[in-house]
């Protein structure tokens, strides 16, 4: 496996697989690795001849430093992982080559994606995704790039401004990998106690509740929101930062919920930021009862 840092390396070593004839995958990551990311290196796999993983804590993305310098960071056990996993090359840019003095170029996606959810709760926040992952695909110039759905509003915009941009990668969208508990993995999984982890369980386990609700008839939107906000409420130093039921029809906001519908929510467990939805229609998320 190839470990390459600077950009003209990795541009260098992506103008070789297209010369050879290889098609090539590419996983953006900010490192902290796990079996999500891993899914969709495996993904990635059955799509092309070479995968690239890239590791990079992006700070456009972050609207709060604290969460920035908090973010974990795992080079070692990440590489370990990439290997073991049939990676071909990791790619760690560098924030004073990503973004050296002067930089002044961002990307926005306008509109229905980007007027709700995250993106208001996070200001900036796909300005920076976007930003980045268009540099990352313009040196790693993959034929497809895999992506995870428990982001799904970072799917959708990331797709949009693929498409917009003419990029010409293939994005792919790979299902969420959840604990046996239900919970999503996430690297942010990492800063939380036990007790902690224990309470971020009313995300999935209240999304469920909410999904559960809807298959029974219960279609006002307000009411499978207040369903989600009582299964965490119940526990302290849980706040909800949003939940929304949103129609993957156009993106917007819905009063009543139909099975195009997803229902989606941010939670702080004491602070640490984890987001999860359900699609209303889909399948079942694993939570286990009490
Ligand atoms: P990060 O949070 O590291 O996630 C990298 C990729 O892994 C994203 O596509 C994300 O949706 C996916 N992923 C995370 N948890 C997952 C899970 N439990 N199951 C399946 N896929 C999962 O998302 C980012 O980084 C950044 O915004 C990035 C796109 C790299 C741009 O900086």
């Amino acid at each position: 496996m190839d470990v390459i840092a600077p950009i003209a390396d990795m541009r260098q070593w992506s103008r070789q697989a297209l010369i050879a004839g290889k098609r090539t995958a590419f996983v953006p990551t900010m490192g902290a690795l796990h079996r999500g990311h891993i899914s969709l290196v495996e993904k990635a796999r059955t799509l092309a001849d070479r995968v690239v993983v890239s590791i990079y804590v992006n700070p456009t993305q972050f609207d709060n430093p604290e969460d920035l310098a908090k973010y974990p960071q795992t080079l070692e056990a990440d590489l370990a992982m990439c290997r073991e996993a049939g990676v071909d090359a990791v790619w760690t840019p560098q924030t004073a080559e990503m973004y050296p003095d002067g930089y002044c170029s961002f990307i926005d996606v306008v509109g229905p994606l980007t007027d709700k959810l995250c993106a208001v709760a996070r200001p900036g926040h796909f300005r920076g995704v976007c930003t980045v992952v268009a540099k990352l695909l313009g040196v790693v110039r993959p034929d497809v790039a895999v992506f995870g759905q428990k982001d799904l509003q970072q799917c959708l915009v990331v797709s949009r401004m693929v498409g917009d941009l003419n990029i010409g990668t293939e994005i792919i969208v790979a299902p969420t990998v959840r604990e046996s508990d239900g919970l999503a993995m996430s690297s942010r999984n990492r800063r939380l106690s036990p007790d902690q982890r224990a309470r971020a369980l009313g995300l999935p386990r209240g999304l469920e509740l909410a999904r559960q609700a809807y298959r029974a008839g219960q279609v006002t939107s307000l009411k499978l929101i207040e369903i989600v906000a009582e299964e965490l409420l119940v526990h302290e130093g849980v706040d909800l930062d949003y939940c929304d039921v949103v129609s993957l029809k156009g993106f917007k906001e819905s009063e009543f919920a139909d099975d195009a519908c997803v229902l989606a929510a941010a939670v702080f467990v004491d602070g640490v930021r984890l987001i999860d939805h359900v699609p209303l229609a889909g399948q079942s998320i694993p939570v286990k009862a009490d």
